[in-house]
């Protein structure tokens, strides 16, 4: 059997994929790769190297000497980095991904690509956001997730490469840190909450984004990956989603567990012109119907959990 690729595979997805990948298919069988080394004391449990995605040699000769058979291209730079640094936005998310799918052709790799709901934008309808719907997003991370599920739509048409993907919503995750999303503060939260009984937060109280929690999306890239090709009508960017939420209604779940807990909002215009530019709930109907899926955690579930493990974590006494 041919192995199994996972690139930008030390970021917060990878970081927890890489382990749910090698539990199915064993250790030696999931190459994890990222532009940087794993910290001291990462997890070691199985082959890594080193991999810019932009370096389109590298990855042909990677995917050659490890025999890869599906890629799960996770290297990106999130919302807010990419408004920082634009042409680097481009270059990488873009760029790598037009690599990623040219070593897929040129070796026969299925692939996986992950978009996201920046792929919508201010003129796209912001409740129950349909899958096929207007797609103007005004930042660069939303643009290069957009020309991305089309490239990869044109990989598939044109020359048969197996690409397959989600629109994910905000990822909640304990494991590693999210790495400059604008729905990172529904990560921070937790973690101030529990060392400082209190969070000063970046968005305003009413910014209502979608959301999911880390197993369900991990579990969500498995399904969508073993899923009947025959039922597959789009293919790529499934739109996905568990629950919305906004972070007054988040810290008001958090309260439920940590009474004394206090939320303020100093607001940063950057990420808060991108939040508004999102949708508020999209409709997921295409992926339940295509592939099944069905999200197990909803904003109770998901706190109590976040709560529980990051005690564990921080060392901290039991809620
Ligand atoms: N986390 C979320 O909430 C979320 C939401 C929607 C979509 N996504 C998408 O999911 C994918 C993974 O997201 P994530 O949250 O794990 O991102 P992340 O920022 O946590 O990790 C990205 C990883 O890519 C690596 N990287 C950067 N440049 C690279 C390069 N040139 N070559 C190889 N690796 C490089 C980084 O070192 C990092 O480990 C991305 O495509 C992202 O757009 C994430």
């Amino acid at each position: 059997m041919r192995r199994i690729l996972v690139t930008g595979a030390l970021g917060q997805i990878g970081s927890e994929l890489v382990p749910a990948l090698r539990a199915r298919h064993g250790e030696s069988a999931v190459v994890a790769s990222d532009i940087r080394v794993p910290a001291a004391g990462g997890p070691s449990d199985g082959p890594f190297t080193m991999l810019d995605v932009t370096n389109a040699r590298q990855l042909q000769d990677l995917a050659r000497r490890h025999e890869i058979g599906t890629i799960y291209h996770l290297a990106s730079l999130l919302s807010a980095t990419s408004e920082e640094r634009p042409h680097v936005a481009w270059d990488l998310n873009l760029g790598g991904l037009y690599k990623v799918l040219e070593v897929a052709r040129e070796n026969r790799c299925a692939v996986f690509f992950p978009s996201s709901i920046a792929a919508f934008g201010p003129t796209t309808p912001k409740r129950a956001t349909p899958q096929d719907t207007i797609q103007r997003p005004t930042t660069i991370y939303g643009v290069t997730k957009v020309a991305g599920e089309l490239l990869a739509d044109y990989y598939a048409h044109r020359f048969g490469v197996d690409v397959r993907g989600l629109r994910f919503p905000g990822i909640v995750s304990h494991v590693t840190p999210p790495g400059g999303g604008t729905t990172d503060y529904a990560v921070a939260i937790f973690y101030d909450a529990l060392r400082h009984g209190r969070y000063d937060c970046f968005l305003g109280p009413d910014s209502r984004m979608d959301m999911m929690y880390m197993p369900d999306a991990v579990r969500a890239v498995l399904e969508l990956m073993d899923a009947d090709p025959a039922r597959l009508e789009h293919r790529n960017a499934f739109n996905l989603t568990a629950f919305s939420f906004t972070p007054e209604e988040l810290a008001a779940e958090i309260q439920r567990h940590i009474p004394s807990f206090e939320i303020s909002y100093e607001i940063d215009p950057v990420r808060q012109a991108i939040a508004d530019s999102w949708p508020q709930s999209l409709d997921d109907s295409a992926a339940r119907a295509e592939w099944g899926w069905k999200p197990e955690y909803d904003l109770p579930a998901m706190t109590a959990d976040m709560l529980e493990q990051l005690r564990i974590k921080l060392r901290l006494p039991a809620g």
